[in-house]
Formats: structure tokens, C-alpha cells, sequence
């Protein structure tokens, strides 16, 4: 996909003293006193402002923050602690600007943050409009939230047909080049892994991966579904019957090309959902009608580790078990590991899969984190993102 990007303006120098709007996610999790607990998105959009800022350029920086209703500004809407953490990682100050659109005040050499861009009535529509009045504000629009690329929103969206210059940041650019690197560049085997509790939500991207991946492991609600498919019991464990139909295609689409979906040699059990719930260890055949699967088990686990170590890339989407009980995390543990210990090129997203790495402390060995949830689901069925798809647009003309 042809994009502008943003180092390539400022190579050219025009950057210098222009007013450079910059589109980050920086949609963080808070806790209830509007403490960030978790500070990725800040710290990943931290390249592109400070390439602005370097190049002399007048920076506006905004993002979204949750999904507030347009028009009103709760407290708990506010960027105004996202701005607080930016300040201390630029190490200089990040003035926050409310009622941003009839213009910013910011002289070159100068960052301010606007406050959630999601709050301006118009923008969840796309509206032109509003996309005009942001596009007034700059010289330079660059879009760095691959975290939102999945959302035709005005900042999005309508912003890059209608400023003067649109281009894609570094990060955007990176997660781009990363997610279309590992599905279509591949190092073979191609090994994917897409667990979750359903196939219904996750159904196109399995579809999708049939076609392309050498190995495809299914874990969560995900792979009990296989497990029916497969004619295995799965007692009353959570799975989506009704689609047994589709599982069976996914896994004749693999079967046809030689590949396979392994399915689960063993399982870790228990009779009720609990984090203190005693947990047993049974062959998958032996499942019983009154147990929940909440793990895969340890042969399971070393098949796949096995797998995962011949891989040339992995594709990590989704924790193969309950693994925020400690007796349901050994299977997410054993492949968080094999990732990790692999020499293949190894790729996750999605919001669980990070907290899996960070719980069992991979991500110094996880080739490329991406910061996208939706996104990063969406890029992998092989959707059109369209704030990638404007960029590529404006840069055809
Ligand atoms: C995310 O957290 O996945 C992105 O910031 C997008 O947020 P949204 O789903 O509210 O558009």
C-alpha cells in the first residue's frame, strides 16, 4: 500500500515552521481515578511528535479517549492525564487545548495536545464539515493511530481527504509493514494462532487464515468448537455448536493445502468457572458432561511448542486458556514461552494477547507488538482499514 509518510515531509523540509496535526491513539486504560495503568500507546506515538517537533514544526497532537457522547466533556473523558504522562516522557510541557476548533495557538518548536477529538459533535459520523475545520488548523495532517485505523471518523478519515497534506506516521507506517510482512512476505512455516471464546467473532480471520497459514492453532471457546468438529465431548464447556459447519470447512481448507488444525491432545478441566476451582488434567476424549475445558494440556502444549519452534513467523492473536486463574494459565504460559524461545518471526496483537505477554514477561522476545485491538483483528481478515485506504488515495493523486 502507497502512503506518504511523514519522515519523507520532513526530508523535504517543509515541515519546518508549518503547523503539523498529529492523529495518535492514545486510548489508555485508567483506573477509577483516572490513573493510566497502562502507557504503550503513549510511549509508541512518542517517535512521531518528537520527529515533529525536531523538524521544527508547530505540533497539535490528539486521540480519542473511550467512546464519549459528542458534545459534552466529562471529567472522565478528559486527555488531560494522557497529556500529564506525554509531558513527562517528552520531558517538556504538553499544554492541553479545549475548544480547539476555531484554532490552536503553537509556535514552532512547540507541542499542545487537544482534548479528545471524540467529543466534537460530527466526528464519529465522519462528518465533512467538521473534517474542514480540523483541516484549517494545519499545514500537515498525519495520521500515527493504527489503533483507530479500523474507524472512517472525521479525524480519521474525513481529515486526510480534506488537508492540505496527509501522510502516515512512523507507528502507522510500522504496523503496516509489520502485519503485511508476516501474512504476505511469510519466512514458511507460517504458523497462526487465534484463540478467544468465540468462532462467530473470529470467524472471517479463521476463514481467512485457512488459505494462507501452514499451521492454524484454534484455543479458548475457539478451539472447543473444533473439538465438537473433531467429534471430541467437550462437556458444558463454552462453544458456539451451530457453528461446527464452518469449523469443519476451516479445517477441510487446511486439510486440502496439506496444513492442519491441530486439535487438542489433552485439556485442563473443572466444574465450575473460579479461579480456586480444582483443575484436572484429562485426555481430550475423556472429557466428561459436567466439565468446563479451561486450559489446554501439557502434551497439547508440547505439540504445539514443537510446532512453534520449527515456525519461520507466528501470528499471535489470543491466550489459549483462562490463563488469569494460575491453575488455568500453564497452556498461554508454554506458548507465551515457545513464542519467545523461537526463531521465527513472531507477530501478536489484541488486547488480551498483551496482557498474556506481559503476565509472562515476553516482550523483549516478541519480534513486533502491535498496539492495534480492532485493527489489528481487522488487518489480519484482509479488511480494507480506511484511514490506510485515504492515505494510499491522496497519495495516487
Ligand atoms: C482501541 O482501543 O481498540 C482503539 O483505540 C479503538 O477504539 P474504539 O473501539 O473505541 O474505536
Amino acid at each position: 500500500m502507497r502512503m506518504l509518510h511523514f519522515s519523507k515531509v520532513i526530508d523535504s523540509g517543509f515541515a519546518a515552521g508549518k503547523r503539523v496535526f498529529i492523529r495518535a491513539d492514545l486510548n489508555v486504560p485508567q483506573d477509577a481515578e483516572s490513573r493510566i495503568t497502562e502507557d504503550t500507546r503513549i510511549r509508541a506515538a512518542l517517535p512521531c511528535i518528537q520527529m515533529a517537533l525536531k523538524a521544527g514544526a508547530a505540533v497539535m497532537v490528539t486521540s480519542h479517549l473511550g467512546r464519549p457522547q459528542e458534545g459534552q466533556l466529562r471529567a472522565e473523558d478528559s486527555l488531560a492525564p494522557v497529556a500529564r504522562r506525554l509531558a513527562e516522557l517528552l520531558g517538556r510541557e504538553v499544554p492541553l487545548r479545549s475548544h480547539w476548533l476555531d484554532g490552536v495557538t503553537v509556535a514552532p518548536g512547540q507541542v499542545v495536545m487537544l482534548e479528545n477529538c471524540r467529543v466534537n459533535p460530527g466526528e464519529k459520523a465522519d462528518d465533512p464539515a467538521l473534517a474542514r475545520r480540523m483541516a484549517a488548523l494545519c499545514d500537515v495532517y498525519v495520521n500515527d493511530a493504527f489503533g483507530t485505523a479500523h474507524r472512517a471518523e472525521a479525524s480519521t478519515h474525513g481529515l486526510a481527504r480534506q488537508a492540505p497534506i496527509a501522510c502516515a506516521g512512523p507507528l502507522l507506517a510500522a504496523e503496516v509493514e509489520a502485519i503485511t510482512r508476516a501474512l504476505s512476505r511469510p519466512r514458511r512455516p507460517l504458523v497462526a494462532i487465534v484463540a478467544g471464546s468465540k468462532v462467530s467473532t473470529k470467524l472471517s480471520i479463521l476463514r481467512r487464515l485457512a488459505e494462507q497459514v501452514d499451521g492454524l492453532i484454534v484455543g479458548g471457546g475457539i478451539a472447543n468448537t473444533f473439538m465438537l468438529a473433531a467429534g471430541l465431548p467437550i462437556g458444558k464447556s463454552l462453544a458456539e455448536p451451530e457453528l461446527v459447519g464452518e469449523a469443519r470447512a476451516v479445517m477441510a481448507a487446511m486439510a486440502a493445502r496439506g496444513a492442519a488444525v491441530p486439535i487438542p491432545l489433552d485439556v485442563v478441566c473443572a466444574r465450575r468457572f473460579a479461579a480456586d476451582a480444582p483443575a484436572t488434567v484429562k485426555a481430550a476424549a475423556e472429557v466428561a458432561s459436567d466439565d468446563l475445558i479451561l486450559d489446554i494440556g501439557p502434551r497439547s502444549a508440547a505439540m504445539l511448542a514443537e510446532q512453534l519452534q520449527a515456525a519461520g513467523t507466528i501470528v499471535w492473536n489470543g491466550p489459549v486458556g483462562v490463563f488469569e486463574f494460575e491453575a488455568f494459565s500453564h497452556g498461554t504460559a508454554a506458548i507465551a514461552q515457545a513464542i519467545a524461545r523461537s526463531p521465527a518471526y513472531s507477530l501478536a496483537g489484541g488486547g488480551d494477547t498483551l496482557a498474556a505477554i506481559a503476565r509472562f514477561g515476553i516482550a523483549g522476545q516478541v519480534d513486533y507488538i502491535s498496539t492495534g485491538g480492532g485493527a489489528f483483528l481487522e488487518m489480519l481478515e484482509g479488511r480494507p482499514l480506511p484511514a490506510l485506504a485515504v492515505l494510499a488515495e491522496r497519495a495516487a493523486h
